[in-house]
């Protein structure tokens, strides 16, 4: 693939964050905009589908008019514009996928339709333009372990856009697990952030809860453990004590990370690659950030924080290396709520 100069508009509605943003190259951001829905969903414990896409109609505009003005661009700036076709909730997905097939008509360039995970997985290779230190680029052969609210899997990366799923989920998604457990322990929503802080101040031994290695595979199982915690809490929740909601939430996450990060380090070892990296909602939590950037063995790509969670730039970086290899979709492209990577 020959990589040519373009500058990208990615547009991402596959959930609850309305997001635009403009990168420069594949890596470079020149904007990154994203409205978050957080709060209009928090008061029903989780994303209410019909919720999300009627208020990604009402800011989609709003959003890519301020990407385009925080980039000092307008749309005949752009060279093509990539969008997050799927996996994702069909109704918001439509939204996003409208919103790129006008501005693809209108201005006549490509229009470039982009899986939701390989966006994630770009989001480790983008940096704010203004970087006065720009991060080193990602080695190939890669291993990537991306881990969400919907998906945790481990896959071989060769070259751009080549993927090979080695295993994933049985059950639960690694940030599903960490959203019930939040539920369990009455700790607010979005889940993930909210058992890290409460585990901050308990003892991640304080419970030994069960680790399912799914040996000889790559393939994950969090559902035992989240039925381990379950039992724990219905457990101590008779004796009538106040629960132990920092020591639970410790020893909850101790167990995820210790097998998301031991998987992930045998399977770079058996692939013999030349890096690590980690993407996707849950690639936020500082225990398993910890874990993984202070092991010696293979350099680490983890996005900074504002790019774990869903974000446009990793879609704009993602379409900029599929306009690269000349992709161009059609104006009926349709969208796919369930589109697995490879
Ligand atoms: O990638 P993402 O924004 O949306 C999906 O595509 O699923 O990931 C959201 C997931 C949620 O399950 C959320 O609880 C989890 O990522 N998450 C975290 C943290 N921040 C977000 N999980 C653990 N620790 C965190 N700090
Ligand atoms: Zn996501």
């Amino acid at each position: 693939m020959e990589l040519k100069p373009a500058r990208i508009l990615g547009i991402e509605t596959s959930c609850d964050e309305t997001a635009a943003s403009v990168v420069e190259n594949g890596r470079e951001i020149l904007s990154s905009v994203v409205a978050t829905q957080i709060e209009l969903h928090a008061k029903y414990g989780g994303v209410f589908p019909e919720v999300a896409s009627r208020q990604h109609v009402r800011t989609i505009y709003a959003v890519i008019d301020e990407a385009l003005q925080r980039a000092n661009m307008s749309l005949a700036d752009i060279q093509a514009v990539a969008v997050t076709r799927g996996p994702g909730l069909a109704g918001s997905l439509v939204v996003g996928m409208n919103a790129a097939k006008g501005i693809s008509l209108a201005r006549k360039i490509p229009l470039i339709g982009v899986n939701h995970l390989e966006g994630h997985i770009y989001s480790a290779w983008v940096y704010p333009a203004d970087a006065s230190n720009p991060p080193p680029e990602p080695q190939f052969p890669q291993m990537v372990l991306l881990v969400s609210g919907g998906h945790t899997e481990l896959n071989l990366v060769k070259t751009h856009l080549d993927y090979q799923h080695l295993g994933g989920t049985l059950d639960d998604a690694a940030g599903e697990a960490f959203d019930k457990v939040a539920r369990m322990l009455n700790l607010p929503y979005p889940g993930g952030p909210s058992v890290q802080k409460a585990a901050e101040s308990g003892n991640p031994h304080a419970f030994s809860f069960p680790r399912a290695w799914m040996e000889g595979t790559w393939n994950f199982s969090f559902s035992g453990l989240k039925t381990a915690v379950l039992r724990e809490v219905r457990r101590l929740e008779k004796t009538g004590a106040a629960l132990p909601v920092a020591n639970l939430a410790a020893s909850f996450q101790e167990a995820v990370v210790d097998v998301l990060f031991t998987k992930t380090m045998s399977a770079a070892r058996a692939f013999d690659v030349k890096s690590i990296l980690v993407a996707g909602g849950v690639s936020a939590n500082q225990a398993l950030r910890t874990a993984l950037t202070s092991q010696g063995e293979f350099p680490v790509h983890i996005p900074p924080l504002s790019l774990c969670t869903d974000n446009a730039a990793m879609i704009a970086a993602a379409g900029y290396f599929h306009y690269c290899s000349g992709q161009q979709d059609a104006l009926d492209l349709d969208v796919l709520p369930t589109w697995p990577l490879s």
